[in-house]
């Protein structure tokens, strides 16, 4: 496994494997079984797989959030090696950004609601990261995780719209024995916490089996409130699974999303409910 910090490595290395399928997982690092099952997939599905570690500022809207997320370099570089990885890319910001070309997609307002509405500029931080990637790295396939099921359906634009030859994969979100899915920020929360966390998924369990016979605001107010006899809920909604307007209608599918913050360390999960 290489491990490279810079645009002239990482040209070079994927010069000489310039015939290979390429799969692409962007992390942020702290990694967990969660990353290294997209990091299976791609090596299953691609010739070569690279996986980048980066804390991409732009995507952060409060810095606090930023400088408290957590890192855990050697350990993440030591997972990759065990799993047989081609190449992991550690960029540095001044580089990465130096010469960004921006762009534009329409994003049909998918960026204004859950995620978007609550951390502000949130993805536009995530397509201009991601914009530099793709063209950097060309990959054929890029993995992602159904928990950060709302990003999955912006990169998914993202490719449409710029990388003709790039498929977006999403891959099933990997929880805890206890039903609390796997997130880097699970790192800051201690046993107790977690446990109390995984009543997130008891929430969604509750909405998607009483779904069909509830009124829409009341399910989400009935979740909010379970939410908030642990925590401090910043959302509890069901919205459609393509366009994630608010509007039922029989035919269509449906998922239910939701954030919170415990004890200072926010946590997003979402079920698909019909
Ligand atoms: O999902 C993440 O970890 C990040 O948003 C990503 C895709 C690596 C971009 O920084």
């Amino acid at each position: 496994m290489q491990v490279v910090y810079n645009f002239k490595e990482l040209n070079k290395a994927l010069k000489i494997e310039s015939n290979k399928t390429i799969g692409f997982v962007p992390t942020m690092g702290a990694l967990h079984d969660g990353h290294l099952s997209l990091v299976r997939l791609s090596m299953q599905k691609s010739d070569f797989t690279v996986v980048s570690i980066f804390i991409n500022p732009t995507q952060f809207d409060n810095p606090s959030d930023f400088i408290n997320y957590p890192v855990t370099l050697e350990n993440d570089v030591s997972l990759l090696k065990k799993c047989n990885i081609d190449l992991v890319f550690i960029p540095e910001f001044k580089e990465l950004y130096q010469n960004e070309k921006k762009i534009n997609i329409p994003l049909n307002g998918l960026d204004q609601v859950l995620e978007g509405n609550h951390r502000k500029g949130h993805f536009n931080g995530v397509i201009r990261v991601l914009n530099i990637f793709f063209q950097l790295i060309k990959p054929r396939y890029v993995f992602f995780g159904e928990k950060d099921y709302q990003q999955y359906l912006i990169v998914n634009l993202l490719a449409e719209n710029h990388f003709n030859n790039i498929e977006i994969i999403l891959c099933p979100t990997i929880r805890l024995q206890t039903g609390l899915a796997m997130s880097s920020r699970n790192i800051k929360l201690n046993l107790e916490q977690q446990k109390i966390a995984s009543k997130i998924f008891q929430t969604l369990n509750y909405c998607k089996k009483h779904f069909s016979f509830s009124k829409i605001n009341e399910l989400e107010k009935i979740c909010f409130d379970k939410l908030k006899d642990f925590s401090d809920p910043e959302y509890f909604e069901i919205r459609n699974s393509i366009t994630l307007s608010k509007e039922i209608k029989k035919s269509e599918k449906y998922r239910a999303f939701v954030a919170i913050k415990l004890s200072n360390v926010r946590l997003i999960d979402n079920l698909a409910i019909n």
